[in-house]
C-alpha cells in the first residue's frame, strides 16, 4: 500500500488518451495504491493517469454520500448511452482549488470490465454517473476546464497558470531524475 503522487494540470500525460488494459494480472496492488491516494486526497473518484499511469482504469467512492454504494473498479469503461443534462460544480484533483459548473448528460449506461475481467453494462445517473464521467474525461485527456465557456475558464486564468507552471517544473525535474539513474 503506498500513497502515489497526484499528477498536476501542466503534465502531458492528463492529456493523453489512456491504452486499454489488456493484462489484469498485476491490477490488484496498484488499485490498493489508487485507493490510498484517492482516500489521502480526499477525493471521490481518481483515474490512473492522474497518478503518472497510461492505463484505461478508475477508482470511484461514494461512500461518505450514500453508504449502500461501495468502492468501485472500472476498467475499460465505455458510456455507450447518454440522455439529459445536469449542471454541478466539479473540482479535480489535478486542478486544486478550483471550482467549475460542469454541463454533462445526467443518465448515462457504461460497459466495462472488473478486476475479474468480465464486461457488466450498467446504468448510472447523480454523483457516480457524474464521477464516471469526470473520471472518463480524465482518461481521454479531457479535463473540467475543457468543458466549461472560455469566459468561464478566464475567470480562474491566473489560479492555472500557476498550478500549470508548477507541473511543467514537475515534470522536467522528473526527466532530469531519470536521466541520473540511467
Ligand atoms: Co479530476
Amino acid at each position: 500500500m503506498a500513497v502515489m503522487d497526484i499528477v498536476h494540470y501542466g503534465d502531458p500525460i492528463l492529456r493523453k488518451k489512456c491504452a486499454s488494459v489488456k493484462d489484469f494480472s498485476n491490477l490488484d496492488s496498484l488499485i490498493d495504491d489508487l485507493y490510498d491516494t484517492m482516500y489521502e486526497a480526499e477525493g471521490i473518484g481518481l483515474a490512473a493517469n492522474q497518478v503518472g499511469l497510461d492505463l484505461n482504469l478508475f477508482v470511484i467512492d461514494i461512500s461518505h454520500t450514500d453508504e449502500k454504494e461501495k468502492p468501485r473498479i472500472f476498467i475499460n469503461c465505455e458510456i455507450i448511452v447518454s440522455e439529459g443534462q445536469s449542471v454541478f460544480p466539479e473540482g479535480c484533483l489535478s486542478i486544486p482549488e478550483i471550482t467549475l459548473d460542469v454541463t454533462r448528460p445526467e443518465f448515462i449506461t457504461c460497459k466495462y470490465q472488473g478486476l475479474d475481467k468480465k464486461w457488466q453494462e450498467e446504468e448510472f445517473s447523480d454523483l457516480l454517473g457524474r464521477a464516471i464521467q469526470h473520471e472518463m474525461d480524465h482518461l481521454n485527456g479531457i479535463l473540467i476546464i475543457d468543458r466549461v465557456s472560455s469566459l468561464e475558464k478566464m475567470k480562474v486564468n491566473k489560479e492555472l497558470k500557476e498550478i500549470k507552471i508548477n507541473a511543467e517544473k514537475k515534470v522536467s525535474k522528473r526527466s532530469i531524475e531519470k536521466r541520473i539513474i540511467l
